[in-house]
């Protein structure tokens, strides 16, 4: 697999932006690199999707471009902003005032309406809407007729709208979205997924979002693609077709992997036999995992 470094033709004023960043976890035997190496550029005002198996990293390198976890080497930066070595309460104020997240667990308060959780990022800054573009905002989502609403009386749709003019009022230099439609119907997700190009498009909002599924990554100007802590390809312009075929060349190794692992644990839950041996020789489990 050869490695592609996403940074091949700079681009001036990058919304965000890594260099050779790897993220450890743990240490010893429990080391995990979870990003080894990643170089990206996000253009301003594009819509990156970033893809890949699962636990290639996705999630974390979110993280780090977005100052949310700290990266073991490389560097950050968001907009002219260098991350790394910023004191917290730097990297704090950089985050409230230049990043927007949206997550799939849409992540409102309950107890405030739809109005009050879009604005909640702009009162905690102590800022003030700028008027036309709130309404702006709030008709490009659709919500008119459902501010007053708490959360618990919208749809998930709604709610996951709700979210994306949250992080989009303050019209941050990101928007992170981690599977903003992995716990909505296909329709729902469309809505938003048209909601968040449409705000790339015609907004110029940057936007980097993590998702598995081929036809959300269409939606995107670009789609990264991460395997085993690396970015080993990328898509411009991409179909759904054209995502699964990719895709496909990426994840039977590590499907592959996970279906013996799955097999093997059902074998080893099934047969009580074998639960003694699983408890007295914990290793023997990863050995046969390896092996397979
Ligand atoms: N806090 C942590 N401590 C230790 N290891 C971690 C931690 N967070 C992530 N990892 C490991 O880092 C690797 C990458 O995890 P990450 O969550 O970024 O994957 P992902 O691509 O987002 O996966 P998924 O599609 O399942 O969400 C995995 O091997 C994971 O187990
Ligand atoms: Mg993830």
């Amino acid at each position: 697999m050869s490695e592609v470094t996403a940074t091949d033709s700079p681009v001036p004023g990058a919304a965000a932006r890594s260099v050779d960043v790897w993220k450890v976890y743990g240490s010893g035997e429990a080391q995990v690199s979870a990003l080894r190496g990643v170089s990206i550029e996000l253009e301003r005002g594009a819509f990156t999707a970033i893809m890949g198996p699962s636990g290639s990293g996705k999630s974390t390198l979110m993280h780090c471009l977005a100052g949310l976890d700290t990266v073991t080497k490389g560097e950050v930066a968001i907009g002219d902003t260098k991350l790394t070595g910023l004191s917290d309460r730097a990297l704090t104020n950089l985050r409230r005032d230049k990043v927007g997240f949206v997550f799939q667990q849409f992540n409102l308060l309950p107890t405030l309406t739809a109005q009050e959780n879009i604005l909640l990022p702009l009162s905690i800054a102590g800022r003030k809407p700028d008027r036309d573009w709130y309404n702006t905002v709030i008709d490009t989502v659709g919500l008119r007729d459902r501010l007053k609403h708490r959360p618990s009386q919208l749809s998930g749709g709604q709610q996951q709208r709700v979210a994306c003019a949250r992080a989009l009022v303050s019209r941050p230099e990101v928007i992170f979205a981690d599977e903003p439609t992995g716990n909505l119907d296909s329709r729902s997700g469309a809505e938003v997924l048209g909601f968040l190009r449409h705000s790339s498009r015609d907004f110029g909002q940057t936007i980097v979002m993590v998702t598995h599924d081929p036809n959300a990554a269409s939606y995107a100007d670009r789609v990264v693609f991460l395997s085993d802590g690396q970015i080993v390809d990328e898509l411009r312009n991409p179909t759904p077709e054209a995502v699964l075929d990719k895709l496909k060349s990426l994840e039977v190794p590590s499907d592959e992997a996970s279906e013996a692992l799955a097999v093997d644990d059902v074998e080893e839950a099934a047969d009580p036999a074998a639960e003694p041996a699983a408890v007295a020789e914990p290793a023997g489990a990863s050995d046969r995992t390896e092996n397979a």
